[in-house]
């Protein structure tokens, strides 16, 4: 980027800015459904664990990249060393995968606000009318442009400032409807053992896929190895103190993400009694479970009409970022202009999320490697391509700029507590668990092993 970089004000506006693009429909969508399928409790402590070592590291990492370099991922690593500069290209790639079907989602989340609104709460709780609605041809994909044709607009006209500033009356909304659901689920009748199921680790459901879900579902919560934390940490000022700065963010978006569970887990043992058919439906849980539970609740409509507003705000800032990112690298490598090259990003975002919105009906019967289109591109990016990203990440700051060149740009503005637990883990562990995890899925993915 050539034109002068802008800083984040203080400590809360990189705080707020950085939990607006962490803050998302990995909260509220992919969350639940991963932790109602792998195991609930067990998930959760992984999920935890992860977030609280492996998380800051990265977080730290990427963070510290970019206020030492001030730069955007894509520069940010060849200006460290120029033959890295390779990391930040792939980094750059996964917004690329994730904005479609992103989308294609925040499509769902749009359409099921308008359906609210239209009155037809009592419809939306039956059965067969999720499935009916991804089943059609033209009306998600109607929904899906509509979602990424506002997010285009938006950065077209650089307007992310409002959103921003809108979304901070939103996000307080959110946290409140979602404690106010979350308690209501977890009291409906047969809904307890639900609570149980989604707090109480069982060991019986540990197995290395869980820990595959946890670190991607990680990676994309709080959008770490895609470069954004690289960009959001070159607007940081060096005197923000980073330790604490990641813990707030780590405690939003976890906290969001755990009340998002309690809302929707409780609620399918309450409706199907927890069968493992229900547990596992994947990213279309919430979109059956949650209408019921408004079905349910004195004054539902109106509940799901605020909880699927502020829901679709929250993804909209996500996307914007998403966007912006894909735009802004675009943009700098063949210096074109900012109105041709969101109508490039727009029609590739909509080229690309056309699988993955006729996936669910017109195509199903196409898989590949046992994937509908969707979920094989939320596999190639977070169990894939992210896991990637970041132990190169990991090889990069331990071995060729060593992770004492980071902790001395951290140490301009404060004392940093967690050096031995930041190289240690840069450096051994998460390497170590990395390619493991990797290793492990691949073969699995194939078919050699089932772990
Ligand atoms: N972290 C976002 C979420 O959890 O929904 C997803 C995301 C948003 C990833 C923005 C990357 C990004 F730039």
């Amino acid at each position: 980027m050539s034109e002068k970089r802008s800083n984040f004000s203080s400590k809360i506006g990189f705080v707020l800015a950085t939990a607006g693009s962490a803050v998302g429909l990995g909260n509220i969508w992919r969350f639940p459904y991963l932790a109602a399928k792998h195991g609930g409790g067990m998930f959760l402590l992984v999920y935890l664990i992860l977030v609280l070592t492996f998380g800051f590291a990265l977080a730290a990492a990427e963070i510290l990249i970019g206020r030492k370099t001030g730069q955007s991922a894509i520069n940010a690593f060849g200006a460290l060393s120029k033959k890295w500069s390779f990391i930040g290209w792939l980094a750059a790639l996964v917004p690329v995968i994730i904005l479609p079907y992103y989308s294609v989602i925040g499509g769902w989340i749009f359409k099921y606000l308008v359906a609210f609104i239209g009155g037809q709460a009592n419809a939306a709780a039956g059965d067969d009318y999720f499935t009916g609605f991804i089943g059609k041809v033209g009306e998600p994909i109607g929904w899906f442009m509509l979602f990424i044709g506002i997010t285009a607009l938006i950065v077209l006209f650089g307007v992310e400032k409002g959103v921003e500033k809108a979304s901070k009356i939103m996000m307080p909304i959110l946290v409140v409807i979602t404690i106010f659901i979350a308690i209501y689920s977890a009291c409906m009748p047969g809904a307890f053992e639900g609570v149980l199921y989604y707090i109480t680790p069982n060991f019986e459901h540990f197995s290395v896929t869980t820990v595959l879900a946890a670190l991607g579902q990680l990676f994309y919560s709080m959008s770490l190895a895609m470069g954004i934390m690289i960009t959001y940490g070159s607007y940081m000022k060096k005197d923000v103190n980073v330790s604490s700065s990641i813990h707030q963010v780590e405690i939003f978006d976890t906290g969001i993400a755990f009340l998002a569970g309690l809302m929707i887990v409780p609620a399918v043992f309450s409706f199907s009694g927890g069968s493992e058919e229900a547990l596992g439906k994947g990213p279309s849980l919430m979109f059956i479970t949650l209408p019921k539970v408004f079905q349910s609740m004195p004054g539902g409509t109106v509940i799901g009409i605020i909880f699927f507003l502020m829901v679709l705000f929250a993804a909209l800032t996500s996307s914007i970022s998403l966007m912006e990112t894909v735009v802004s690298v675009i943009q700098d490598k063949f210096k074109l202009n900012r109105k041709i090259t969101c109508l490039i990003v727009f029609i590739g975002c909509v080229a690309l999320g056309l699988p993955s919105s006729l996936g669910n009906g017109a195509w199903a019967g196409v898989k590949i490697l046992g994937f509908a289109f969707l979920d094989f591109f939320d596999f190639i990016s977070n169990s894939v391509l992210m896991p990637i990203v970041a132990l190169l990440t990991c090889i990069f700051v331990g071995y060729v700029i060593k992770p004492k060149s980071l902790i001395e740009e951290a140490e301009l503005s404060a004392q940093f507590k967690a050096k031995t637990l930041f190289s240690v883990i840069i450096r051994y562990v998460a390497p170590v668990l990395i390619v493991l995890i990797l290793g492990f899925s691949v073969l699995e993915a194939f078919g050699i092993v089932k772990v």
